[in-house]
């Protein structure tokens, strides 16, 4: 593939107009051991400095992003055929989702060019990260949403101060009317297009593997937009792999709901690029793009490539994902968020993941940026505690 120039105006192939890729030039680090990363008090993505194309230590733009706790998923890995199960817990990143990793390092590069004003179009997540960063940075902010988005996501970003563009259209359609405006007004672009920021997810193969001890799991699942989860995490894993320090590489699994799942279904079929789908009703609706950009193949690439696979799953699936979660697992996710955890309990279920196998699924985003409408809550009861019996019997019937 042809090299271009760190900072090409338009970061796409000439040739096949994919989004570009940072290439990083890490072989200084093979004098190292990796003990000069996991010695470092560091606990945001930052620790691993060195593998993010930012020049200029003043130009970081952090939150303290990162650094998340793995944690044993406990009576939860019994639904998993008894595998060892951990769950990434992203829903405690500082905006409550897993869009702080990328933005981070994409803000960062913002600065480091000198822009002023950052944009982007989101089903919510990434608004209310990159408007949270461009507060944190001095920047201005616009942020684009298709009109349904979670009333909380929207709040959330206009209270760091971005300009929200509701857009009356489904998240494809305010997609490519966001490209129209990003050429029209110049902003700096926080989608998946920009290749900087798309680096920042890589920080989950170097946390996994610093939190595992070394270990390096079977299997790692993501929920699954854009791709570009999926993608930066095994580029990191490669990264790791080709420094020699560690000797194998996880198997990679794109979780999608089914009612927009591009690339499940073009796992499924064999193809070698992603085609779009009509984008069906998911309550999963962060993760609802059905028309990605091309980062999405190389989603579809890491899961063949590290012999993965792609899971779509149904709406009683993804319900049954966050409410065992929380039930469970004691994190409180969104949809989106859990469906990771959906992901492995059907892949235990066909025998593909096995008893002895060690699986992490990434939770990437907090309950709390959509709360259940339907969720019914108790009547409240008078403070009597005559009341509170009859209200504790009625409850254990
Ligand atoms: C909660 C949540 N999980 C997962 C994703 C998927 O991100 P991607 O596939 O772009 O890495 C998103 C994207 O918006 C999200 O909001």
């Amino acid at each position: 593939m042809k090299g271009y120039p760190i900072g090409i105006a338009e970061p796409r192939c000439q040739q096949c107009h994919h989004i570009l890729e940072v290439e990083l030039d890490l072989s200084d680090l093979q004098e190292h051991s990796p003990d000069l990363f996991l010695q470092r008090k560091e606990t945001s993505i930052w620790r691993w400095r060195e593998f993010f194309p930012i020049e200029k230590d003043g130009a970081i733009v952090t939150l303290g992003e990162g650094g998340t706790p793995l944690l044993p998923a406990g009576r939860l890995g019994q639904g998993v055929g008894g595998a060892d199960l951990y769950l990434k817990n992203d829903t405690l990143l500082p905006t409550g989702s897993l869009k702080d990793r990328s933005n981070s390092v994409g803000i960062s590069r913002a600065l480091e060019e000198g822009q002023k004003v950052v944009a982007v179009a989101s089903t919510g997540n990434a608004a209310a990260s990159v408007a949270a960063y461009a507060a944190r940075a001095g920047l201005q902010s616009v942020v684009f949403v298709p009109e349904v988005t979670a009333p909380e996501k929207v709040a959330q970003a206009a209270s760091y101060g971005a300009r929200i563009v509701r857009v009356q259209a489904d998240y494809d359609e305010t997609a490519r009317f966001y490209g129209q405006a990003l050429k029209r007004f110049g902003w700096y672009n926080c989608l998946s297009s920009n290749p900087f920021r798309n680096e920042g997810k890589k920080s989950y193969a170097y946390e996994i593997w610093a939190d595992l001890g070394g270990r390096v799991p079977d299997w790692v699942i993501h929920p699954t937009a854009g791709g570009t989860g999926p993608a930066a995490c095994w580029k990191g894993f490669n990264e790791l792999y080709r420094l020699g320090w560690i000797e194998r590489l996880p198997r990679i699994v794109v979780a999608q709901a089914a009612a927009c799942a591009p690339i499940a279904v073009a796992f499924e079929a064999g193809w070698d690029a992603i085609r779009p789908v009509e984008s069906g009703q998911t309550i999963a609706e962060s993760i609802r793009v059905g028309r990605p950009s091309t980062v999405a193949w190389r989603a579809l690439r890491a899961v063949r490539d590290s012999g993965g696979t792609a899971v779509a799953l149904s709406e009683a699936e993804i319900e049954s994902s966050q409410d065992l979660v929380a039930s469970e697992a004691g994190i409180f996710a969104e949809p989106a968020g859990a469906i990771s955890v959906g992901a492995a309990i059907r892949m235990a279920q066909e025998g593909i993941i096995q008893r002895d196998h060690l699986v992490v699924a990434v939770i990437t985003g907090h309950g709390l940026k959509q709360p259940r409408a339907n969720l019914p809550l108790p009547a409240a009861i008078p403070r009597e505690l005559a009341a509170l019996e009859q209200f504790l019997i009625r409850a254990d019937r």
